[in-house]
């Protein structure tokens, strides 16, 4: 069994918890109890939200000097996530606890299990284009696209600052079918799925995809679109944080898996944005040209 299925898009984490609370944590439970029952290999998509804030970020002036003060390892990391009221963290609590709640059942009743942490899959078809094909705020690659598509500034939240590491898509399917096909080498373990040399800011994730707008529409005045900044409260409303960086090790996925991800950021872009265009080149315009910093 494998269980893809989530709310997982920031705008809905302050706004709508309840749900996110159901669809990450309360709806998959029934899953595992039917895994236990049948005896059923469970392949269980969960996240690296799981790990909050890194330790370096509690420690005042952010200092990433030492590894073990952000490094995310799959068994030794603490995970370590902000205050009830601020109910960003509905979906990271949620997939924490559906983690543990699969660990238990494996404890207990023999579950076979494999949990794997993704982070930031990027590459075609991911989310929606507002106005196109969907309505919302979708994740940060398709906000950032539809800014772009639609002419609008693209809205960097609080200067743009956090970062994350973005893995292609491509990678991570080979990560997921060595899984599939090694069973003995990726049962009952926690894999983080992504790629440490493809680290950005936000901000500079932002200008990273309007350079590869400007090559894949021959059109360089896309190198100046315009970047703005709007605060998490204003975007997000009530209750936002953002964890600072998610920088995985992924020696567990080299040693047991023999995977590595081999593809750049620039490529994993170029390839991203071009198809986003090709799609929807035709459309008219919208207004919503709207961006988060979150992923
Ligand atoms: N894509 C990433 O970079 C990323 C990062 C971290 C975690 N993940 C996890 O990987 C999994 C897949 O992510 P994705 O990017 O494909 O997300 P996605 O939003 O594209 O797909 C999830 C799908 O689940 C559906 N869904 C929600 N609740 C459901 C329910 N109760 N029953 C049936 N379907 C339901 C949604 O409608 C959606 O189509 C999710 O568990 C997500 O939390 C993905």
């Amino acid at each position: 069994m494998i269980n893809l299925a989530a709310i997982c898009n920031p705008s809905e984490y302050n706004v709508n918890p309840i749900s996110v609370i159901d669809a990450n944590f309360l709806q998959p439970v029934k899953i595992v109890d039917v895994c236990v029952q049948q005896k059923k290999w469970l392949i269980h998509f969960s996240t690296s939200e799981v790990y909050g804030r890194t330790l370096a970020s509690y420690l005042g002036d952010v200092d990433y000097s030492n590894p073990e003060l952000y490094e995310l390892d799959e068994d030794s990391t603490p995970l370590i996530m902000g205050p009830i009221g601020n109910q960003r963290w509905s979906y990271a609590t949620s997939k924490q606890l559906m983690e543990r709640y699969i660990f238990g059942r494996h404890k207990e009743a023999g579950l076979p299990f494999t949990t794997i942490r993704p982070l930031n899959f990027f590459g075609p078809k991911m989310d929606f284009i507002p106005g196109r094909d969907g309505e919302g705020v979708p994740r940060v690659l398709a906000c950032f696209m539809t800014a772009l598509l639609d002419g609008q500034p693209m809205q960097l939240v609080d200067g743009g600052m956090a970062r994350r590491t973005i893995v292609s898509i491509h990678d991570a399917i080979r990560a997921i079918v060595l899984m599939i096909n090694n069973r003995e080498w990726s049962v009952n373990q926690i894999f983080n799925v992504g790629n440490r040399h493809n680290e950005v800011t936000m901000k500079e994730l932002a200008e990273l995809m309007r350079e590869a707008y400007a090559e894949c529409t021959s059109d360089a005045t896309h190198l100046k679109h315009p970047i703005v900044n709007v605060s998490g409260l204003e975007f997000y409303g009530e209750g936002y944080e953002d964890c600072d960086r998610r920088m995985p090790n992924l020696t567990k996925a080299k040693d047991l898996l023999g995977w590595e991800p081999t593809r750049s950021l620039k490529e994993t872009l170029l390839e991203t944005v071009t198809y986003y265009y090709d799609q929807y080149r035709d459309w008219p315009k919208t207004q919503r040209g709207a961006a988060v910093t979150q992923a």
